[in-house]
């Protein structure tokens, strides 16, 4: 299933200095729900995700806790960012460590290339710098501190002291591209999406570009600057490069060229790193630029970003282990607009939970499963003529795969499952309006039931395949449970695009008993033990 176009996504790759939390968990989600569906369709997918191990916030905690920075990364890597992947049930290809020597040897390489081009040259840094954000700061973008920092000058995202540097660093000759990124947002629309990240780009780029300085020597936790070991490279400088040292930048061409460009999905917080200086880079070094930048709102949590340092922080195995992972993957995928900010909430989520899983897709999975069972000795049975209201399920099925599929090409990922939750609610009516349980006491309605519980999970079998690439975990029992494993083969090769395409489960299916895809959870583990 691979012979298809190249998609290529990527996550950022996140600091191990911290565990991770559901902010974290939410871009993991996104990548692998839109790779699992281009995947699913044929594409020649790949999925990086990984962690950024250098810099100077690394190193602070690393010795705070009395290790080194690569023995905190370690621990931390193998504790909690790899486990977190299986949590989530992500299904990706590769996981990057910028620590591993295939990253620092295409990294040197790419380095020395920019500057034997002349794109490198030496200069003196004097200015702020936060290692929160590992970014150099302008006094702009600084506040008055408040409480213990009174009197300071401090990070307006984490209210800490900013510390002034003053150093010989090399430089990337990044304001001789501002004409070229402009040009690039102009004629490529879509380059950084949604449009209100396009537009903030944008606007900052006009104001002007300015030299970066891509290196440190105060401190040796990096990658050295090959032609002059006192250097470190900058860490944002580094890890941008991930995206095309994973894939064989300076080892691989071949693989490269397969890949690359790719889709670098990001938070909004990141943005500017991604839509500014990660295209300048490329564009200086000859490279293509990535297909999208897509950038991601914030969760939530009352009111504000979600995050350790403010105590907000929660870890997605809290959600997981109540509602379990396909639970999580639905709610923040179908709750939140993709692109936008969406507040999270314990309450909203235990109702979601009962009223759209339980009640709606869960409910109706058991029903047609046991209906089936209980009046045709377990075998799908073979349909009649379709009559209007079959039809209409035939017909909402077909257009909920193309608008899914639609919606998925433009990042719409809420919209995608909004557009199959129609069959959900479709079936949900059909069956009511239908009535099976009557016709089965009628002998001489034996065709009409057997068309409707036909009609019934065919229309199932479409929505398993369309929700697989969300909740893998629910589909793959509900596959099975259909009979569709043993006659159409595993759910991860039926294709995608063909979804919405009528009358694939063959009558005579066997299908097999259900368990609650979505159980009743107590309120008390649901609200309350689980905050
Ligand atoms: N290491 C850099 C990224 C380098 S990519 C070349 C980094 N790491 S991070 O661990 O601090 O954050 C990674 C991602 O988590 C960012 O995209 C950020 O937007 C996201 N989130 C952190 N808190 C978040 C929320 N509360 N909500 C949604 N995403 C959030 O930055």
């Amino acid at each position: 299933m691979s012979s298809g176009a190249s998609f290529y996504i990527t996550t950022p790759i996140f600091y191990p200095s911290d565990v991770p939390h559901i902010g974290h968990g939410y871009t993991e989600v996104a990548a692998d729900v839109l790779a699992r569906w281009h995947r699913q369709s044929g594409d020649d997918t790949w999925l990086l995700t990984g962690t950024d191990e250098h810099g100077q916030k690394m190193l602070r905690t690393a010795s705070a806790n009395d290790m080194t920075p690569r023995e905190w990364a370690d621990r931390l890597v193998e504790s909690s960012w790899l486990p977190l992947l299986d949590t989530l049930d992500i299904a990706n290809d590769d996981f990057i460590r910028t620590t591993q020597e295939r990253h620092e040897t295409s990294a040197a390489a790419f380095l020395q290339h920019l500057y034997d081009t002349g794109f490198i040259y030496t200069g003196d840094y004097e200015g702020y710098y936060c290692v929160g954000c590992e970014e150099y700061k302008q006094p702009s973008e600084l506040v008055p501190g408040t409480g213990p920092f009174e009197g300071e000058l401090v990070c307006a995202i984490h209210s800490k002291p900013v510390e002034l540097l003053q150093e010989r660093n090399y430089f990337f000759r990044m304001s001789e591209f501002q004409d070229r990124l402009l040009a690039l947002y102009e004629e490529r629309p879509d380059f950084v999406q949604p449009e209100s990240a396009r537009n903030e780009v944008m606007s900052f780029v006009r104001q002007g570009l300015a030299d970066l300085s891509i290196s440190r020597s105060s401190f040796d936790w990096g990658i050295q600057i090959p032609w002059d070991p006192q250097h470190v490279v900058y860490v944002w400088f580094d890890a941008l490069l991930n995206y095309i040292t994973a894939i064989g930048y300076g080892r691989d061409d071949e693989n490269f060229r397969r890949r690359w460009p790719g889709i670098q999905l990001v938070g909004k917080d990141i943005l500017r790193f991604h839509a500014v200086i990660w295209p300048a880079m490329l564009m200086a070094a000859g490279l293509d630029v990535p297909k999208h930048v897509f950038a991601h709102g914030w969760l939530l949590v009352g009111g504000e970003k979600m995050s350790k340092s403010k105590l907000t922080g929660i870890a997605p195995s809290q959600i997981t282990d109540v509602f379990g992972s396909d639970a999580f993957r639905y709610y923040f995928m179908r709750s939140i607009t993709f692109g936008q900010d969406g507040s999270f909430s314990w309450e909203d989520l235990s109702a979601r939970y009962q009223a759209e899983l339980a009640n709606g897709f869960g409910n109706l999975a058991s029903r047609v499963v046991a209906m089936i069972t209980r009046y045709f000795d377990g075998r799908v049975p073979e349909p009649g003529a379709l009559a209007e209201a079959d039809e209409r399920i035939r017909a909402t099925v077909a257009t909920a795969a193309a608008e899914a599929d639609a919606a998925i090409e433009r990042f719409a990922i809420h919209e995608a499952i909004g557009a199959i939750w129609a069959i959900v609610e479709e079936l949900n009516g059909y069956i009511t309006e239908q009535e099976p349980w009557v016709l089965a006491k009628k002998p001489e309605q034996r065709e009409r039931l057997s068309t409707v519980l036909y009609t019934a999970a065919e229309g199932l079998r479409a929505l398993t395949v369309l929700l697989s690439p969300v909740m893998p975990a629910s589909t793959a029992k509900l596959w099975s449970a259909l009979g569709a494993e043993a006659t159409l083969g595993p759910l991860l090769e039926q294709p995608l695009r063909e979804a919405g395409t009528w009358g694939r489960l063959p009558a005579g299916a066997t299908v097999s008993a259900l368990e609650a895809l979505f159980p009743r959870i107590e309120q008390e583990a649901g609200v309350g033990a689980a905050r």
